[in-house]
């Protein structure tokens, strides 16, 4: 069943965050809804631009349309991720997505307010909820470029200006995360004073935690030993994702882990059987791993075991 990101929010706030996981192909979404049935969570499909035009975005709607038919228990929102003014039109017009994301971070700050502004409006009058953003995450997602020196994190008074101006209903901050699977060269960490502070002055109000992924360290050595090039590769700390539920954040971005898991499979694969070349074999290994790692992290987010408590609620 989709429903709103709003919806899931309210359930969550404060106790635990919702996954909100990027797919781009067939064999993620089984792995996803596998792995969320598995661990009775809620969740968030993400789908990117660069996954919109990976082949032809009905392929990848038709398949998300599938999968509710085939998994009648799941419980979801279709989220646009970081999506432009044109896509997010787009994405409000097709009648699919319950939930979009308008990034005019890298716009001044009045720019990104009147922008978001004519995102939420158009969005509200079909019932779609919006996410925005305020302060610049570094690192590379698709189109999404910044440099560590550009990079700011989110000013609390700021957010509050923001949220209050826009209408938006839930905000992607800037606390010290990154895209990708470079986040970290030292000892850098989340920023959870500025959580804090921007929770005090928007009690109640569900935040964002983009750049997300851990990055785990047994994933990229099987990667290297398996021919890759990853040296260096740094992710968030999965044990910090509760404490930045309580603090207010409802929804937790995770893509670059989904594709290392993908990464190990078909290396690791090809490497051991070079004399194989059927897709179908390490697709079937990708599908059912992908579902355990989809299944852990929502025990790490506070997600698992919350699916039946969420349908009472919608019941209501
Ligand atoms: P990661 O690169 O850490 O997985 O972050 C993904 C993300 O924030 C998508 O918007």
């Amino acid at each position: 069943m989709i429903v709103t990101t709003k919806e899931l929010f309210k359930h969550a706030y404060g106790k635990y965050a919702i996954g909100a996981y990027n797919i781009n192909n067939l064999e993620q979404c089984v792995g996803l809804f596998d792995g969320n049935m598995k661990s009775k969570a809620p969740f968030i499909i993400q789908l990117s631009k660069g996954a919109r035009s990976y082949t032809n975005k009905v392929f990848l709607e038709a398949i998300i349309r599938a999968a509710d038919e085939i998994y009648p228990d799941a419980i979801f929102a279709v989220h646009l991720d970081h999506g432009d003014e044109q896509t997010c039109y787009d994405c409000i017009d097709s009648g699919f997505y319950s939930s979009v994301m308008i990034d005019a971070s890298s716009k001044p700050f009045e720019e990104n307010v009147e922008i978001t502004k004519r995102v939420v409006e158009r969005a509200h009058a079909k019932g779609i909820v919006v996410e925005a953003e305020l302060g610049q995450l570094g690192g590379v997602e698709e189109h999404v470029v910044v440099s560590e020196s550009e990079a700011k994190l989110t000013n609390p008074a700021d957010a509050k200006r923001f949220v209050e101006a826009t209408g938006c209903d839930s905000l992607a901050c800037a606390i010290g995360t990154s895209h990708g699977a470079f986040k970290f060269t030292g000892t850098q960490g989340l920023h959870f004073e500025v959580l804090t502070e921007i929770q005090k002055l928007l009690p109640g109000f569900p935040l964002v935690m983009h750049g997300s992924s851990s990055v785990p360290q047994d994933e990229v050595a099987r990667i290297n030993a398996a021919g890759g090039k990853l040296n260096g590769a740094k992710g968030v700390d999965a044990d910090q994702f509760l404490p930045a539920a309580k603090l207010g954040v409802t929804k937790i971005n995770i893509d670059t882990d989904g594709r290392l898991v993908w990464c190990r499979v078909h290396r690791e694969h090809f490497l051991n059987k070079p004399e194989d070349f059927d897709l179908r074999k390490p697709g079937k290994v990708f599908m059912a791993e992908y579902a355990d790692f989809i299944a852990a992290k929502n025990v790490k987010l506070g997600s698992a075991g919350q699916l039946d408590d969420v349908r009472a609620m919608l019941k209501k």
